[in-house]
């Protein structure tokens, strides 16, 4: 029998009317491991009443993604993020994504880079003075309130703590917290009352922030002047409430995606000595601590950027991506009707014995040009592809590999914890609550001025404690 225009077959394990929904929310992992034995590339779980497919490999993960925005939707799969972040980028219209994507490539410009990295240089050292000269302290919280102020200073400014005001990190976090995959999100429960509240303040924090540029342009150099200043493809320019959705959208993909995946890439160096010794070797070789880092210099940490490569094939944030079905679409020998959704994955992709050597090892030099097992960009997930393929990626990147280099450059650090979990949060995976150990081994980085600012850092709840 052919099994032309047939659906794909099911896992096995499905039951009554929930499918595989327990399985999928407890193990994910061994289930599309089970339906990939079963059944190779292409296969279909259940979730309630709907039909996933499941596809893997380079070859359906690159049909995935040019197909994205043709038979496939992608707003369609995130309407559970459109109350709490409006209609932009992911949960934009169709139409209202390609008249803001100018926007997009705009602000993730190479010239805006350098002003990005700046930042990071900055906030990287304040957090790294609020250690003191030993202790320990929690890594995944670290993490969080790092990257929420290198977003912050990148995004808006040196003086983002004083403009954004004291409760605007508070508020973002109502926002976040809000989000449910299952609830109609209008329901008047505490949590979106919250969110609605916090969006009305946000609004209102962010008001005057984008008037002072809108009077004085030339006097900032920020995301803010670049959403005001670049038209959409349409000619005409983002609302200032847009901007204000725009920002928070761009936090919110950014920010708990960069914390974990740089508390993963720490916790593996530190759980790899060997590979450690290596990148430790290229900082002392590289770096110093009175220039600030570039990024010319950053294109020399290769073996970072490795380390980087490889916790997001092995750690990946996001490590599912879904969408729905509007056309139906061919794949091999199957045929996905309207109504389906599809879904790429890493636990799979990333995982593949005949594209990845050994992999389950952490091996970052796999990504050396010698191996180069990464050759294929659709073999990895981890940022996406196609159209709607991550624009942070590099603003990330560059912001893991400061970190690493300005850490292992200035303390010896060591895990307290030594077997830090996968927590599946909300908006991305990361290594459940890390305790490590630090002591200070060089002088304090010199130039970098993060002295010029108030150091009470007001607003942000930066302030965790270090014992
Ligand atoms: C390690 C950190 C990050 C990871 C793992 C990550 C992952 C992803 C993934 C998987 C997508 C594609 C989603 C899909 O196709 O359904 C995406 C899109 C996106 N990401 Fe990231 N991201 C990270 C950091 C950032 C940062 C720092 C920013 C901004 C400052 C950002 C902004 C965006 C935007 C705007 C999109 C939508 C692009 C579009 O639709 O054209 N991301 N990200």
């Amino acid at each position: 029998m052919s099994l032309a225009n047939s659906t794909p077959p099911v896992v096995s394990g499905a039951l009554p009317f929930v499918g595989h929904v327990r399985q999928f929310q407890r193990e994910r992992k061994k289930l599309l491991w089970r339906g990939y034995r079963e059944h190779g590339d292409v296969f279909a779980i259940k979730l309630g009443p709907t039909y996933v497919a499941v596809v893997n490999g380079a070859t359906y993960n690159r049909t995935f993604y040019s197909e994205t925005d043709n038979a496939l939707n992608l707003r369609e799969a995130y309407t559970f993020l459109e109350a709490a972040l409006g209609s932009v980028t992911l949960t934009a219209r169709k139409e209202d994504y390609y008249n803001q994507r100018p926007v997009l490539q705009e602000i993730f410009r190479r010239e805006h880079m350098h002003f990005y990295i700046h930042a990071m240089n900055i906030e990287v050292q304040r957090w790294l003075e609020s250690l003191g000269d030993a202790g320990t302290t929690n890594l995944t919280d670290d993490m969080l309130h790092l990257t929420q102020a290198v977003a912050g200073h990148a995004l808006i400014g040196a003086t983002f703590r004083e403009e954004l005001g004291k409760t605007f990190w508070e508020d973002y976090r109502a926002i976040a917290n809000s989000l449910d995959f299952v609830l109609p999100t209008h329901l008047p429960l505490p949590k979106f009352i919250r969110r609605d509240r916090a969006k009305q303040r946000l609004r209102e924090a962010m008001l005057p922030v984008i008037q002072k540029r809108r009077q004085r342009p030339d006097q900032y150099d920020d995301l803010i002047k670049s959403l005001l200043t670049t038209p959409l493809k349409d000619g005409n320019y983002l609302d200032d409430y847009t901007i204000v959705l725009f920002f928070i959208g761009l936090l919110f993909a950014g920010h708990e995606t960069t914390a974990g995946q740089a508390g993963w890439t720490i916790i593996l160096l530190l759980q790899h000595p060997e590979y450690l010794a290596r990148v430790q070797s290229e900082i002392d070789h590289q770096v110093h601590t009175e220039v600030p880092i570039d990024g010319a210099l950053l294109s020399r940490l290769k073996s970072i950027y490795w380390a980087i490569d490889e916790t997001t094939r092995l750690r990946p944030s996001a490590n599912m991506q879904m969408r729905v079905v509007e056309q139906p679409l061919t794949l091999g020998s199957y045929t996905i009707p309207s109504g389906w959704r599809v879904m790429v994955n890493a636990d799979i992709s990333h995982h593949l014995p005949d594209v990845f050597t050994n992999p389950e090892q952490f091996d970052p030099l796999r990504f050396a040009p010698e191996r180069n097992e990464g050759k294929n960009t659709f073999s990895m997930v981890g940022f996406g592809g196609g159209i709607h393929k991550c624009t942070g990626m590099n603003f990330a990147k560059n912001e893991m590999a400061i970190i690493i280099t300005r850490l292992f450059q200035q303390f010896d650090v060591e895990l307290v914890t030594q077997a830090p979990q996968v927590v599946v949060g909300k908006g991305a995976s990361h290594p459940s609550e890390t305790w490590i150990r630090y002591r200070r081994k060089s002088e304090r980085v010199r130039d970098i001025e993060t002295h010029a600012e108030s150091p009470d850092i007001a607003g942000c709840p930066h302030a965790v404690q270090h014992t």
